[in-house]
């Protein structure tokens, strides 16, 4: 097959990590249209990675017919944009949140049934968490207690953007931020799914949804799960700490040894350093590969509709208002 045309919906922030991830695996796609509803956003990304400028992404869907689209706009316009392009038969690389709830997220699903479908949950192609998920699997660690994850920062958008409009997100930083979280939780757990969510949020910002949210989770194997988030907190965190009944891993986004690990028989700290692309262009790339080979996303329709189901029953404990 030739070379996969690519087209992008929503030129913002995270449409720069995929025209970026695209443009390194330059050799298998090429974009063919980048469409938002700010033009300039569109023509600014255009002049770097080629492609015609759209403001609408129905109109750019008719005119280029790209085998491809990553969705990179608010939630709220998820449904729309994947709706439009699998009706026109292109595969689907969807930004997380899924959607703004369940079901919109079950009517993604159901209008992408004859199209390929990636949610873009870029935690699973993150090379640390691959490396934990391998050192799971090999049974070092013993079998899983408790997962700890915090996304923490003080966020400059919160406030100023849709990222804290209800009806464009879906809500606060629950969806937002904790969707990865859970994302991580079940990668992890491997299948073992949540039973029980319960959530608490809180809001120091003068904004109508929530800037701080932590959950725990039960999955049906018992592992035990404490993710907590925060855009007030000032010194950023990313981290992941895994326990088992036989060694401890940890996760941290920001240090330069991506995964260390300690078992029960060790005085000492492994330290495993990655030098492999970033999740981001391993993301792209396995759509790609999704696409020319016709195998199965790792991150599909009903990885999404699990993340949804766990964030909707954390909201509904929380008694939070969307
Ligand atoms: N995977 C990650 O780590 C990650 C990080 C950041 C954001 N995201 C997700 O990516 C999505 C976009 O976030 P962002 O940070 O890029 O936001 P952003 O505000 O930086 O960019 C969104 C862009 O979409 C455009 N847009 C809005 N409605 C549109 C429509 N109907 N058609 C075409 N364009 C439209 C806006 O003009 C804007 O340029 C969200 O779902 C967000 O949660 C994911």
């Amino acid at each position: 097959m030739g070379k996969i045309r690519v087209a992008v919906i929503g030129a913002g922030g995270i449409a720069a990590a995929h025209l970026r991830a695209y443009a390194a695996h330059a050799e298998r796609c090429e974009i063919v249209g980048i469409a938002d509803v700010v033009e300039s956003a569109a023509q600014e990304k255009v002049a770097t990675y080629g492609g015609q400028i759209f403001r609408d992404g129905e109109r750019m869907l008719d005119a280029v017919k790209p085998d491809a689209v990553s969705i990179c706009t608010p939630p709220k316009f998820h449904l729309p944009a994947v709706a439009a392009a699998a009706a026109r038969g292109s595969a689907v690389l969807c930004e997380k949140p899924p959607a703004r709830n369940l079901a919109e997220t079950e009517a993604i699903v159901a209008a992408t049934q004859s199209t390929l479908l990636q949610f873009a949950f870029c935690h699973r192609f993150h090379p640390p968490l691959r490396a934990a998920q391998a050192l799971i699997a090999s049974g070092r660690l013993g079998c899983l207690v408790q997962i700890e994850n915090r996304f923490g920062m003080r966020f400059a958008r919160a406030g100023s953007s849709w990222f804290t409009e209800a009806d464009i997100a879906g809500g606060g930083i629950l969806i937002d931020t904790l969707a990865h979280s859970i994302d991580i939780f079940r990668a992890l757990t491997g299948g073992d799914e949540v039973e029980s969510a319960q959530a608490q949020v809180s809001s120091a910002l003068p904004i109508d949804v929530e800037d701080s949210a932590s959950l725990l989770l039960r999955s049906r194997g018992g592992v035990l799960g404490s993710l907590n988030c925060s855009w007030v907190t000032p010194v950023s965190e990313a981290v992941v700490r895994i326990y088992g009944a036989e060694g401890q891993a940890v996760l941290d986004y920001n240090a330069e040894a991506g995964l260390r690990y300690r078992l029960a028989d060790q005085d000492d700290w492994t330290e495993q350093r990655f030098d492999e692309p970033d999740r981001f262009v391993a993301q792209a790339g396995h759509f790609l590969r999704c696409i020319e080979t016709g195998e199965p996303p790792l991150v599909g329709g009903e990885d999404g509709l699990e993340v949804m189901r766990v964030i909707e029953a954390a909201y509904e404990s929380a008694g939070a208002q969307r």
